[in-house]
């Protein structure tokens, strides 16, 4: 059996045998899992700003430790923006520029990474620009000389230069990102904008955000987690066996496992976002509709596509986002219709319910064509580069690397001219969604999926992703969003020069 690795990659790793390539793994809950569909929808709350100028919308957060009630009769303590899992979902319109001002009230240091954000460097979340508790004297050994280190709080610029999307923000601490969105550092960031508002979609209350993600449950209620120092202080990394990825046993949808959302007999427009550390789901409507046809997907990562398109089932990555219609008038008065799973077996196949309990007269409507999408020509690229995502030896023990090469903050992997179109081959030895930061990119065999900036690769096929980088020159980072992966060094730094 010959085995391809990238140019730099370790020859010695293989040594004729068959390496078994870590898959992501199943940590189950200590705790009774509730029967699906009992609890109601949340809708994480919408945040308000503290000040309005001419050009900026002000907001503060502060994140700190809660105790909610995400399993029926059960406390959870949790990390929250806000104290609340989801985080608020933050309100952008394209033009007008956000200055989020961040307090951090945890034990341990956070840094806020807006994805899918066209966002400033310093203001991007670079994981090791942290935001260090106000309390204690914790020390950042992260060995990065450009690392800009905040104490107690700081401010992000978001400027909303960009098209109307679904955006989250989340935790992007180096080593120890996975943990700490598992404990809820993630919440949703919406840019509308007027072109978009110009279309006929559901709106309002039929516009809603669902931030899939899975946990597990601790006896006493808390998250499960295989963290080799539960404190997330010294010590990053999991237990060997997770080092492919941790996969929860429930289902949470808002913050809500399996839940259920009464609806009218109009179309909704749903704006799925899978939040989870490694799960991917295949995901579809049990029963379909009478043709057949679960869902109208109308956006991607990087907002509404060309044209809608009709799908029997969605595959979503982690960190990926799909926009879809549902058009319950196709189902009869008093449907149950459940969003199904069909990527696993057992409670992981249920999603969350629909009822459809009310008639309502249907204002909205799905036009043929959503946007314009100029294709990036391939032949105006400038450079072309190969990134290859494989498991390697990361300073002495197993982890994940780039082209052979673990996460380092001090080592650029590209350096793009500011302006400039290039592609990047990207293969892989198992599943990676990999992302990058600034950029939104298509990708060279799909241009129906319009704008990307989280690609699910698979092996054995290499994807051609081709972008601009506009935006801003400085340093960013690509990498792997399976959490795991991520912590476990599977991230590289371009700089737009
Ligand atoms: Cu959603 Cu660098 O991450
Ligand atoms: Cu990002
Ligand atoms: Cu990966």
């Amino acid at each position: 059996m010959i085995e391809f690795l990238g140019a730099s990659a370790l020859g010695a790793a293989g040594c004729g045998l068959i390496r078994r390539r870590p898959e992501a793994r199943l940590l189950a809950s200590h705790i009774q899992p509730p029967h699906p569909f009992k609890v109601a929808l949340p809708m994480p709350p919408v945040l308000k700003p503290v000040k309005i100028s001419a050009v900026t919308d002000f907001y503060e957060m502060a994140v700190y430790p809660a105790e909610v009630e995400i399993l029926p009769g059960v406390k959870t303590k949790i990390w929250g923006y806000e104290g609340s899992f989801p985080g608020p979902t933050i309100e952008a319109s394209r033009g007008r520029q956000i200055d989020l001002l961040q307090k951090n009230l945890l034990p341990v240091p956070i840094v806020t990474h807006l994805h899918g954000g066209c966002t400033p460097p310093e203001s991007d979340g670079y994981p090791t620009d942290l935001i260090l508790p106000e309390a204690g004297s914790l020390m950042a050994h992260m060995n990065d000389p450009l690392a800009k280190i905040a104490k107690g709080q700081r401010s992000y610029i978001f400027p909303n230069e960009q098209r109307a999307a679904t955006l989250w923000y989340h935790d992007h601490r180096m080593d120890f990102t996975g943990p700490q969105v598992w404990r809820g550092l993630a919440g949703f960031y919406l840019i509308r904008d007027d072109g978009e508002d110009a279309l006929s979609l559901p709106k309002g209350e039929k516009d809603i955000p669902l931030m899939i993600c899975d946990r597990s449950f601790a006896e006493d209620g808390s998250f499960r987690y295989p963290a080799l120092d539960p404190s997330l202080i010294e010590k990053a990394g999991v237990e060997d066996d997770y080092m492919g990825g941790v996969l929860g046993d429930v289902i949470l949808v808002n913050g809500a496992p399996w839940p259920n959302l009464e609806v009218a007999n109009t179309r909704y427009r749903f704006r799925l976002l899978n939040a989870s550390n490694a799960r991917r789901y295949e995901l579809r409507l049990d029963p379909p509709d009478a043709d057949g046809t679960s869902f109208i997907q109308i956006a991607s990562d990087g907002g509404l596509l060309p044209a809608p398109i009709s799908r029997r089932s969605i595959r979503i990555a982690p960190a990926e986002r799909s926009e879809v219609i549902i058009d319950f008038s196709k189902y009869p008065l008093g449907s149950t219709v459940v969003l199904r799973n069909d990527a696993d077996e057992g409670p992981t196949s249920n999603i969350m319910q629909f009822r459809v309990t009310r008639s309502e007269k249907d204002e909205s409507a799905v036009p043929v064509k959503l946007s314009d999408i100029p294709r990036l020509d391939p032949a105006a690229a400038a450079v072309k580069r190969n990134f290859h995502f494989s498991d390697g030896r990361v300073h002495g023990r197993s982890g994940w690397t780039i082209n052979g090469h673990p996460f380092d903050p001090t080592r650029m992997d590209a350096q793009p001219k500011l302006d400039e179109i290039e592609i990047w081959q990207l293969t892989t030895d198992i599943g990676h969604p990999v992302h990058l930061h600034l950029v939104h990119f298509q990708v060279i065999s799909d241009p129906e999926m319009g704008w990307k900036d989280t690609v699910d690769l698979v092996p054995g096929r290499t994807v051609k992703i081709i972008m601009r980088f506009s935006g801003f020159k400085g340093r960013y980072v690509f990498h792997c969003h399976n959490l795991e992966h991520e912590d476990m060094a599977m991230m590289g730094n371009f700089e737009v020069a």
